[in-house]
């Protein structure tokens, strides 16, 4: 198929890219010219595991090209997947300046017979106010556009087996064209088994919503765990192994730490919050998730309070200043929150990450930036694990005591063996885990 995708960010990038593997022609667009001329480069905006390969592949093959006319991008499409950012305004809701723009970008060049995808999480509605301006820009293709809402449910660091491998393909939609369209799009997947979910538009919408706020939920649930598990003289992990047995439950986004971050779940459970109270019902309990997520960063920072007495010239290192392992976003990292209240207090915070410094640098210049682990653990009071790269499995736990002033660790992703960890000699506390190995 013809496929046009508006938008290349880390959802409409990996999308066009996905969708040339899936046998169909695709032609991405932006409005950010430095952008395209990074990808006609052979550029990437940002690291994804496999998509650099997957997106040169698709350029090289001459069924993959990127535009910022929108125009021309959009001319023959069979399918225009809107995949535009949907940011914070200050009072939470979702911008959707971008989806209107992008909308009325498509409508000036639309031809007939097109199916208008959101992709990008939009409040329950959303679809709705396309429609109804596309009707406004073009009302002679009243009945020869249609509309249809596929989420993507992909993660940084996934994101290419994400989209190729998918769990689930939700699509929403009211009339058969779009259906249509939709199912022959994903029919590589669909013959390989893939389930394919078909329900109307707002639920489609607003089941994107409710997924990302449960998934945030359960990691909220394992925090505040963490917190009472501390109290009790109980360990969080097994009883997150506990709870993960049970099948109605479920291990997955329990992993008790420094919380969630990144550019969907922090401004998602806002923006979902934000929809219900417009629709008159009250949803504190997303409230209550993001309090609990901004709770464990400050349960951290006070770890390392109470270990160093003042922060005052003591030097801290993190490692791990990425949102999560495998990716160099650095947006809402719990590690960039834990370093402003480090440095808040008058303490050095020198960081290492193995793909996110850059990105931090540039997001907060107080912070030091080490060229390896042992670099930002030289003469450190304090080491506190932000982000659960795998590399810091593979650690020399001798050489990192050896090197800091004191080997004190606060884990703040459980990725250290706590035994371990008191038989080297480091005070080491971890997260909702009774202390191995205490403060001397
Ligand atoms: C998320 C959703 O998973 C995805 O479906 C959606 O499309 C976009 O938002 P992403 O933000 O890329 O994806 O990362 P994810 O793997 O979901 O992790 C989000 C955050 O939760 C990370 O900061 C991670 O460290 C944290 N997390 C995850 C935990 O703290 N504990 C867990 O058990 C799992």
């Amino acid at each position: 198929m013809r496929v046009a995708v508006i938008g290349l960010g880390h959802v409409g990038l990996v999308t066009s890219a996905s969708l040339v593997a899936l046998g169909h022609d695709v032609r991405g667009t932006d409005s950010d010219d430095e952008r395209i001329a990074l990808l006609h480069d052979g550029g990437m905006p940002f690291f994804e595991p496999g998509l650099a390969e997957l997106v040169a592949e698709g350029t090289t093959g001459g069924r993959l090209e990127f535009t910022s006319d929108t125009a021309s991008g959009v001319a023959d499409a069979e399918v225009v997947f809107i995949c535009v950012g949907t940011p914070s305004t200050g009072t939470g809701d979702a911008n959707l300046v971008a989806v209107e723009q992008a909308t009325r970008d498509f409508a000036r060049n639309a031809t007939g017979g097109t199916v208008v995808v959101e992709k990008s999480t939009v409040p329950a509605g959303t679809a709705e106010r396309i429609r109804r301006t596309l009707r406004v820009v073009r009302p002679d293709l009243r009945d020869e556009t249609f509309v249809a809402c596929n989420p993507e449910f992909l993660r940084e660091g996934r994101a290419v087996q994400d989209c190729l491998e998918p769990d689930r393909i939700l699509v929403g939609a009211d009339s058969p064209e779009a259906f249509e369209a939709m199912r022959r799009l994903y029919e590589p997947l669909l013959n390989k088994g893939c389930r394919l979910i078909e329900t109307d538009i707002a639920t489609a919408e607003l089941a994107k919503h409710a997924s990302n706020a449960f998934l945030a939920l359960k990691i909220s649930y394992s925090n505040a765990l963490a917190r009472l598990c501390e109290r009790a003289g109980a360990d969080v992990v097994s009883v997150a192994e506990v709870l993960g047995s049970d099948a109605r439950i479920g291990r997955a986004f329990l992993d008790a730490g420094l919380g969630y971050g990144g550019y969907c779940f922090p401004k998602d459970i806002q923006a979902f919050e934000r929809l219900a109270a417009k629709l008159g019902y009250q949803f504190p309990l997303l409230r209550e998730v993001a309090r609990i997520n901004d709770e464990a960063v400050e349960a951290a920072a006070d770890k390392v309070r109470e270990g160093l007495w003042n922060l005052e010239g003591k030097r801290v290192a993190l490692l791990g200043l990425a949102f999560k392992p495998d990716t160099d976003d650095i947006r809402f990292s719990p590690a960039l929150a834990l370093a402003e209240r480090l440095l808040a207090g008058g303490a050095r915070v020198v960081g290492y990450d193995p793909r996110a410094a850059t990105n931090a640098k540039e997001a907060l210049p107080q912070l030091e930036i080490a060229v390896d682990v042992y670099d930002a653990a030289t003469d450190a009071d304090c080491i506190v694990i932000c982000t659960e790269w795998r590399e810091f499995l593979g650690l020399d736990l001798h050489r990192l005591r050896d090197v800091m002033a004191h080997p004190f660790v606060v884990d703040g992703r459980n990725l250290l063996d706590p035994a371990t960890m008191a038989e080297i000699g480091f005070a080491y506390h971890a997260t909702g885990r009774p202390a191995a190995a205490p403060l001397p």
